[in-house]
């Protein structure tokens, strides 16, 4: 029996990993969840598995490049199967990301796969989300202006790391309280549309399948309208 949290994280990983099959395209997801999944990836890669990688962060490029898995952060075309982590889900798909700072990676390479896999632990499996809060990644230019905007729809943010953090792709971090979300559809739709935000940290419609490792098993969850 397993119960402890990373022990949580590895089970619903290492069920990603009974997903994956020879000559696929991957999308690496980012985090300490994905980690597992990338350590059990690494073993099928020795033992003989033909599959390439797309990274969502460089942190997740070093990693796989280091394990020895192929990489190919250029990858035109669809990727059959992202599995990647998250901050928060609800029963039917609605995420939190970017805890990490990976979001909008994140979800170009979700966006661009048949198959999106999200693997957590029970913790983060929510009835409604919004507790985690939610991760906005903002240019760095006009970003106070880009903040009073984004707390006009009922937020408080504050600047990740008081604005030393910085995204793979330069940008800022802001972490945005907006409470429990009860339309995640309509509010990322308009913090998407303020002129100087780069991505939002709620995904809708992009997860088909939930592993969520908890001390009796992996609960699996397939969503089907995404
Ligand atoms: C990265 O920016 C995030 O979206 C991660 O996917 C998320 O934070 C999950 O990470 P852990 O598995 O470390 O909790």
């Amino acid at each position: 029996m397993v119960s402890s949290g990373e022990n949580l994280k590895k089970s619903a990983a290492e069920k990603a990993l009974k997903l994956v099959e020879d000559g696929m395209v991957l999308g690496l997801g980012t985090g300490s969840t994905v980690k597992f999944f990338l350590f059990g990836l690494s073993e099928m890669v020795k033992e003989g598995i033909r599959i390439t990688g797309v990274p969502t962060s460089v942190e997740t490029a070093n990693l796989a490049n280091k394990l020895g898995i192929k990489v190919d952060e250029n990858f035109s075309g669809q990727i059959d199967l992202d599995v990647d982590g998250a901050d928060e889900v609800d029963p039917s798909g609605h995420l939190i990301k970017g805890g990490g700072g990976a979001l909008l990676r994140e979800k170009i390479v979700a966006h661009n796969s048949r198959k999106v896999c999200i693997i957590v632990d029970k913790s983060k499996f929510k009835n409604k989300i919004g507790e985690f809060g939610v991760p906005i990644e903002v240019f760095e230019f006009q970003h106070a202006n880009t903040q009073k905007n984004i707390e006009k729809l009922g937020a408080k943010c504050i600047l990740r790391k008081q604005g030393e953090f910085r995204t793979d792709n330069g940008n800022l971090v802001l972490d945005c309280d907006f409470g429990i979300i009860e339309n995640p559809e309509k509010l990322e739709i308009l913090i998407k549309t303020i002129p100087g935000v780069a991505e939002v940290g709620i995904f809708n419609g992009l997860c088909h399948t939930l592993l969520i490792g908890t001390p009796e098993g992996v609960k699996r969850i397939d969503i089907g309208s995404a």
